[in-house]
């Protein structure tokens, strides 16, 4: 009988725990091989131990997820042909910045019958518009890609707290059925939605709005306006959206990807609590600088994406529709205070 490898391209905070949900499920599972391959990008720690090394040696990702056993068939490779050599299913989980160099490693070294799935929030923009990471990686390597998103802080996960996720996919239910096995435990529950492109939005779009979140906690406006910020953020994520794929559903919004993951991220996660730091420095340090010496080599995504976020929208005419995601970006980069996320948001033409 032949067995479906799964290896997981990525191996940061989400990328780990990850690994340690799908290891998990392929012991269990006769239909899949036990071994889980997840590739690193390698660096050296401050001992002088290879990171790679560290992770066979501990069952542990030491610097991303330090505490938490990954199981003994997670197998960290720091070679990518290496670990995506012979896989059938890939798990793509990096920042998203990355992937157009990893996609260019990759070309004309996948087969075509491989299934590819992105856990990446985020987008690319080109000159022709804008494209989502598993666009980018079925065009690149002439595979299908489904996407996985939802309210999913990666350390509650890694506790094995109750969590739901969303499967996105584009029109083969049995594929995202397959995924839904793989990564569902008792303690992830995990939806199939055929809507690619709504999931995989919902996922990207909700960074720029934690991020004005986070600047609303800095300059201490309490629940009120946070939650105002969270509905106007929630509406230009619909309207964005929609405005670039009309087949977008509604209903995708209150799926998991949806706003439960606006929430968590707009109450716990890092976009929130860097975009936090910066309100409180009054925009005088940078979220570079800020990145670095919070986040400990883990990386946020909503800057990025707001800056991307905001080229569509200059691009295309649309940005007096977006305050919320313009001033973001506005504030992001200095031109605008941060105090500006609540002046600035609610000047609305009616869409
Ligand atoms: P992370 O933020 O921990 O990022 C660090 C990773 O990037 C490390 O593995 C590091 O080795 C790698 N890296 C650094 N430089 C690199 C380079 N030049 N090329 C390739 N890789 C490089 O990563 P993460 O938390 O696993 O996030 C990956 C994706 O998952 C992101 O799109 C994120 O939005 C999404 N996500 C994260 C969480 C979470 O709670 N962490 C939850 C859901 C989704
Ligand atoms: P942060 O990157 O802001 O921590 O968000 C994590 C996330 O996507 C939770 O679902």
């Amino acid at each position: 009988l032949h067995k479906t490898k799964v290896t997981v391209v990525g191996s940061g905070n989400w990328g780990s725990v990850a690994a340690k949900l799908i290891a998990s499920n392929t012991l269990r599972l006769s239909s899949f091989h036990d071994e889980v391959r997840m590739w690193v990008f390698e660096e050296t720690l401050p001992s002088g131990e290879k990171l790679t090394d560290a992770i066979n040696r501990n069952n542990e990702n030491v610097k991303y997820l330090p505490g938490i056993k990954l199981g003994k068939n997670v197998v960290a490779d720091p070679d990518l042909d290496n670990a995506v050599n012979g896989a059938n299913m890939l798990v793509f989980v990096t920042p998203h910045q990355f992937m157009e160099g990893i996609c260019k490693r990759l070309v004309g070294k996948i087969k075509g019958d491989v299934e590819a799935i992105s856990l990446i929030k985020g987008m690319e923009v080109k000159m022709e518009g804008p494209c989502m990471i598993s666009t980018l990686i079925s065009e690149q390597l002439g595979i299908n890609c489904c996407v996985l998103m939802g309210a999913n802080i990666a350390n509650e996960i890694a506790l094995e707290k109750f969590s739901e996720a969303t499967v996105g996919y584009r029109e083969n239910r049995a594929i995202a059925e397959k995924w839904v096995h793989l990564f569902s435990t008792p303690y992830f529950i995990v939806t199939p939605v055929q809507d690619v492109e709504g999931v995989e939005l919902c996922g990207t779009l909700k960074n720029v709005v934690a991020i004005a979140a986070g600047f609303v906690d800095g300059l201490e406006m309490g629940n009120n306006t946070k939650a105002a910020i969270m509905r106007i953020g929630l509406r230009e994520m619909k309207a964005f959206s929609k405005m670039l794929f009309s087949s977008v559903k509604d209903s995708t919004f209150f799926e998991s990807c949806g706003v439960a993951d606006l929430i968590t991220t707009c109450l716990g996660g890092r976009n929130r609590k860097v975009a936090e730091a910066f309100a409180r420095s009054g925009g005088k340090r940078s979220f570079d600088e800020l990145e670095a010496e919070m986040l400990q080599g883990q990386k946020l995504q909503g800057v990025s994406t707001a800056k991307e976020v905001y080229e569509v929208l200059s691009h295309r005419g649309w940005l007096e529709f977006f305050p919320l995601f313009a001033t973001v970006h506005e504030i992001c980069i200095g031109s605008l205070p941060p105090s500006a996320i609540v002046e600035h948001s609610e000047r609305k033409p009616e869409l």
